[in-house]
């Protein structure tokens, strides 16, 4: 062969070699792409619902500024709503209900993210609306007062479990020994002592409610709370508002 066409051909098998090189490489990675591939269609689903799981949809409750029995079920029923939902349950960083119990699970936002979320709000304070349970999937504030156990009624213990008194309330109350009335001037610390009572006979209020709830005992109630035809006899939907094992007292 002639020196010049042997380094042509030399020069020729050196690219083919490269490009033949480039090409099985391609040919590899094009190969296990595609064995890659079949499982594609599902991670980017899986991803998606992730990152659809990732993004929060947050549901909260607009406080009355009421005492702590308003409080109580206002998150209660919130986070009720949460589970029913498949919503996240969220409350104010620094509200009321966080300084006093500690153990509330709800994720704490600030009120500035909280005051952006859609309002639904109803009228009666102690009635429930069943169409809470199909919330719109979308960052939610529910108030007010949502005094109905029906709300969380299949979530009880979860939320039982929530509002434990600290040791200083706890402390505080067992000083008061056995006690027949509670009326000392914190209302944490007399709720704390009657939820340790057995039985609980309780006047119309959200105070004995919780009091009575948080016993897990016999609980005995007025059976016509309001005076018929008052503007609170409205409001009040007994079968709502009692729980159906609690006494009601003629
Ligand atoms: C809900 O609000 C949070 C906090 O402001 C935000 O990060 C999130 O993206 C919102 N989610 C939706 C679905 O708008």
């Amino acid at each position: 062969m002639h020196g010049n066409t042997y380094r042509l051909f030399r020069k020729r098998a050196f690219y083919v070699a490269v490009a033949a090189t480039l090409f099985l490489v391609a040919a590899l990675n094009y190969i296990s792409a595609g064995s890659e591939r079949h499982l594609v269609p599902n991670e980017v689903h899986a991803g998606d619902e992730a990152a659809a799981a990732a993004e929060p949809v947050y549901i909260s409750v607009s406080s009355t500024m009421g005492g702590l029995g308003n409080r109580m079920w206002e998150y209660a029923s919130m986070y009720g709503l949460a589970l029913t939902n498949n919503m996240t349950p969220a409350i104010e960083r620094d509200s009321f209900l966080t300084d006093q119990f500690a153990q509330l699970t709800a994720v704490r936002l600030e009120a500035s993210e909280i005051s952006a979320f859609k309002q639904v709000y109803f009228d009666h304070c102690c009635k429930y609306y069943g169409s809470l349970c199909n919330l719109v999937r979308a960052n939610t504030t529910v108030g007010s007062f949502l005094q109905s156990y029906k709300y969380f009624n299949a979530h009880a213990d979860v939320v039982r479990r929530q509002f434990v008194f600290d040791r200083r309330t706890r402390a505080a109350a067992a000083r008061l020994g056995d006690v027949v009335f509670v009326g000392t001037d914190d209302p944490l610390v007399d709720m704390c002592a009657l939820s340790d009572c057995d039985h609980v006979i309780m006047t119309v209020g959200t105070f004995g409610w919780w009091a009575g709830f948080l016993s897990g005992g016999d609980v005995i109630y007025f059976a016509q709370p309001t005076w018929p035809g008052s503007m609170y006899d409205n409001e009040l939907i007994v079968e709502d508002y009692y729980r159906p094992e609690w006494i009601g007292m003629e």
